[in-house]
């Protein structure tokens, strides 16, 4: 192995001393063919029995980026039928062991910090979009702290006052989008989605200051912002692309409304006292007794604006699609709203929210099926055995977990491509049964070897669930309440997925055709 890395070593001084710019084509098609040579003896010749197997590819460097990126779950799938649970592929570059299975989800998820960095998997793609100093710009001890502080924002007493604020947001959505003019008609989800999720997640999690801001004049400074999230960026984040010029300039601005909102409060020029994640954050320190400056209160912010809008994005927008699929489904959400809330369909409340079974399965099925992040990532700090396996993951390595491999496998859930909220009935507290550990941001369900956890597990589990549910709860009533969704005339399935985002989102524009229900009062 050292020595045909060596010789390719070799071949590109070579190349290069001829200067390949002044040689032209020729040479170049000859270095990439030796490298392509090198790199395919490499793999057949040199295999280390002790390391995991490496999915087979032509190209070094580009290894199998572009199976990988276009289709995920297609090369989990097809790699895991060839190599096992335990594979490395090449993704520009990197070597990323892969681990599936709910075995593998517990590997990742429940690493050591010693052993596995989230920090240095992600920081490239999320400092510029978030800013300095928090989340994967700090060290974890710190970013455990943050979770705790922003956790105290999302408490029961918070939901409460949440469901009628996203409730409003909802309802005043449809009675001004042109998409929902008249008694029927077709709403591109893909377009209305991003709308109405920023709109009830910033109006609740922000503060209404934040909510008012987006509508005017930051909503183009959060598009720019949001084009810093693109998989390119995991690679590439500090190239000179206009795109990466706009978010640098967006970042500052976005960080400037919450740092103006911070010294208005501050000087005690905002009369009303409004108690939301600002405030919360302005009163919480570190343990060392250090408060945070109100820079990274900004940043936190951000960072919370920008960690639930993709993913409550891409869930509400799966949502609908299946709903229009699935008529019977609509249906039961109905008839449940009615028999919580009476024949009149009394007001939502976040009480009557956890009663509703339904729509909390038919949120649990969505993830299982469309969980909105397919590649979990780590960094590997120190070289790694993987339990019942001979394989050890050197340091120079990359982990990966794919938790939605194992909850489309047929070996945990029967008929598992199908969309079936019922599977849930009867399993509803089986993560409160789960093993609890507190990572410093209260207790969480440890690594499970679960092959359910669209929400992850662990130190870096998910801390806005519980938001997400209310936030998805609140906006499925309030439409289902109002409308009857179809897909278009001759539309036999919901979209395929279109992976260039970072999240696995339905091809645009998601179209789905929309009535109002009978009797509907707005
Ligand atoms: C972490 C999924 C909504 C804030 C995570 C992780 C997953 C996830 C899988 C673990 C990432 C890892 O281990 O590398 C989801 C899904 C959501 C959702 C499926 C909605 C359907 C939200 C919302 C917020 C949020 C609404 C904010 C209120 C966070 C934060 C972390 C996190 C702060 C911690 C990151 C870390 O410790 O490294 N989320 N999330 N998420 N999520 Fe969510």
């Amino acid at each position: 192995m050292g020595l045909l890395s060596g010789l390719l070593d070799q071949a590109s001084v070579y190349l290069e001393g001829q200067n390949l710019w002044v040689v032209g084509p020729a040479a170049f098609g000859a270095f990439v063919v030796l490298s392509v040579v090198i790199n395919v003896l490499n793999q057949l010749l040199f295999k280390d029995p002790n390391q995991p197997p490496v999915v087979f590819h032509w190209f070094p460097f580009l290894g199998s980026t572009v199976v990988y990126g276009m289709e995920p779950y297609k090369f989990f799938n097809k790699c895991q039928e060839q190599y096992g649970d335990v594979f490395t592929f090449i993704l520009l570059g990197r070597k990323m062991t892969v681990t599936l299975g709910p075995k593998g989800n517990e590997f990742v998820f429940n690493g050591k910090h010693a052993d596995l960095c989230a920090e240095e998997a992600y920081t490239h793609l999320t400092t510029p979009v978030f800013g300095s100093g928090v989340v994967y710009d700090c060290p974890n001890h710190m970013l455990m702290e943050q979770k705790k502080f922003m956790k105290f924002g999302l408490t029961t007493e918070t939901f409460k006052a949440y469901v009628p604020l996203i409730k409003d947001e909802v309802v005043n959505y449809f009675q001004t989008s042109p998409f929902f003019s008249g008694q029927s008609g077709k709403v591109p989800l893909s377009t209305a989605i991003p709308q109405l999720t920023l709109f009830t997640a910033s109006r609740s999690l922000q503060g209404r200051e934040v909510r008012e801001a987006l509508t005017t004049t930051h909503a183009a400074l959060f598009h720019d912002l949001d084009m810093g999230f693109t998989p390119v960026n995991f690679m590439f984040p500090w190239l000179p692309l206009p795109h990466n010029a706009k978010r640098d300039k967006a970042q500052k601005a976005m960080a400037k409304l919450y740092l103006d909102i911070i010294s208005r409060r501050k000087s005690g020029e905002d009369s009303k006292k409004e108690i939301d994640m600002i405030w919360n954050l302005m009163n919480r320190s570190y343990k060392s007794g250090e408060t945070l400056s109100d820079l990274h209160i900004a940043h936190c912010m951000i960072a919370l604006l920008m960690a639930g809008q993709h993913t409550s994005m891409a869930t509400t927008t799966w949502t609908l699609l299946h709903l229009a699929a699935k008529p019977e489904i609509q249906k039961a959400l109905y008839d449940e709203q009615v028999k919580v809330f009476g024949k009149d369909l009394a007001p939502l409340t976040y009480e009557k929210l956890s009663e509703l079974q339904m729509v909390n399965n038919v949120v649990k099925e969505i993830l299982r099926v469309h969980p909105p992040l397919h590649s979990i990532m780590r960094k590997v700090k120190s070289p790694l055995h993987v339990p019942d396996t001979n394989f050890v993951i050197p340091s120079s390595h990359f982990v990966m977990a794919a938790p939605g491999v194992s909850a489309m496998d047929e070996k945990y859930f029967k008929n598992a491509k199908e969309f079936d909220p019922f599977r849930w009935v009867g399993h509803e507290a089986d993560e409160d049964n789960a093993e609890k550990f507190d990572f410093g941001f209260g207790l969480v369900s440890k690594g499970t070897a679960s092959p359910y956890l669209p929400f992850g597990a662990g130190r870096h589990r998910c801390i806005g669930e519980q938001f997400a549910n209310v936030q998805l709860g609140t906006i499925i009533s309030t439409l289902v309440r109002e409308f009857e969704f179809s897909l278009p005339p001759g539309q036999k399935d919901v979209p395929l997925v279109d992976y260039n985002s970072m999240v696995a989102l339905a091809m645009a524009p998601a179209m789905v055709h929309w009535k109002r229900r009978p009797g509907s009062n707005h």
